[in-house]
């Protein structure tokens, strides 16, 4: 099958395409490379250019009238710029994904699977969260994919379009092969900062907010590999119409985690097991808008995609760490 990738270029685009190549399936990426590495297309077929571009989508389409499903990847993603940048990330996220899902109605390509996040979840007593539980996106970035959910929704259930909407929990880790995986310069998310303070980059890893509601008082949260990730897409391109065939209706949300919530000190000591060290820490007040944390009831993705992960915490951190020395080499920055 052919499946279109847009954000092909990207952390997760990238494994995801590869993940489809080994289920013997051919992607071809649509990417700007905005943020994502031309070096992470590799040799795949590939199309530089912006998801609102319509003309350009014609052309894909035209050049590969077998493409049966879109994968919508391509967004921008980073939380604190999109607090300084509500304007562009609504502009990308919000309006050229609406040009692209009318565009692919009107191309007849109708199936769509969609990159949506935990980050839309609210708080629960006991952090264990469904595709029904209540939802507090907690910030432009969050917001614009709820907005998104949403305009999906309402597509399906009035035009052609079909939709399956995946809610990521935190992807970790890098493709087997060590061909693609975090390339951001500056981590921001926690693996990648516990990764430089136990290389000497950093003097410390800092753990922001010890006096949570959880049983260490540490954020939680639900790390995925991000291989697990990419087999999830596999499994919804393979059986998309039986999924929608399944829940009967023209869309669905559905879970994409490991099932375990795992806390930042749990996190911590995982790390500090599997990289043999320990690693100097510090302790500091949450920062704004930090979330306490989620992990994922993972049901419906067992029944109703027929996926669940298979990789542990400790292959998730191994995998990050191997990237972590690898990706110089392939990247041409520590
Ligand atoms: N990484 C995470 O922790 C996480 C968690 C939940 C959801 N997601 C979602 O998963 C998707 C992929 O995330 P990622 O971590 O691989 O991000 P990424 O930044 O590595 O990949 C996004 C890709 O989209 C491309 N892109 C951006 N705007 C574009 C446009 N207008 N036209 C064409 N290409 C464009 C970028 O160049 C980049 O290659 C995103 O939609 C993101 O919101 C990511």
């Amino acid at each position: 099958m052919k499946v279109l990738v847009t954000g092909g270029a990207g952390y997760i685009g990238s494994t995801t395409a590869k993940a489809l190549e080994e289920a013997g399936h051919t992607p071809v990426i649509l990417d700007s490379l905005l943020t994502g590495p031309r070096v992470f297309v590799r040799d795949r077929i590939f199309y530089e250019g912006d998801i609102a571009d319509r003309d350009l989508l014609a052309r894909v389409f035209s050049e590969h009238p077998d493409i049966e499903c879109t994968i919508h990847m391509a967004a921008r993603i980073i939380v604190p710029e999109s607090v300084e940048l509500p304007y562009e990330y609504y502009r990308d996220n919000v309006a050229k994904s609406l040009e692209l899902f009318d565009q692919l109605v009107k191309l007849g390509k109708p199936r769509v699977l969609f990159s949506s996040s935990a980050s839309l979840y609210a708080m629960v007593e006991d952090f264990e969260v469904d595709e029904s539980s209540p939802l507090d996106p907690g910030s432009p970035y969050a917001r614009t994919k709820r907005v998104m959910e949403m305009a999906l929704t309402d597509m399906a259930a009035a035009t052609d379009l079909r939709a399956i909407i995946l809610r990521y929990f935190n992807p970790i880790g890098s493709d087997p092969d060590l061909e693609s995986g975090i390339y951001v310069k500056e981590p921001t998310h926690v693996l990648g900062k516990l990764v430089m303070a136990a290389q000497g980059q950093n003097d410390a890893f800092t753990i922001t907010g010890t006096d949570l509601p959880t049983r260490d008082g540490t954020g939680i949260r639900d790390y995925i590999h991000v291989w697990d990730l990419a087999q999830a897409h596999v499994a919804a391109v393979e059986s998309f119409d039986k999924v929608l065939e399944a829940v009967q209706a023209p869309s669905t949300i559905i879970n994409v985690g490991t099932g375990s919530g795992v806390t930042v000190r749990e996190l911590v000591a995982s790390f500090e097991r599997v990289f043999g060290k320990e690693v100097p820490l510090r302790e500091a007040p949450p920062r704004p808008g930090d979330a306490v944390g989620a992990f994922a009831n993972v049901d419906k993705a067992r029944d109703v995609l027929g996926w669940t992960a298979n990789l542990s915490i400790d292959d998730g951190i191994a995998s990050a760490l191997a990237w972590g020395r690898k990706r110089k080499e392939i990247l041409g920055y520590d």
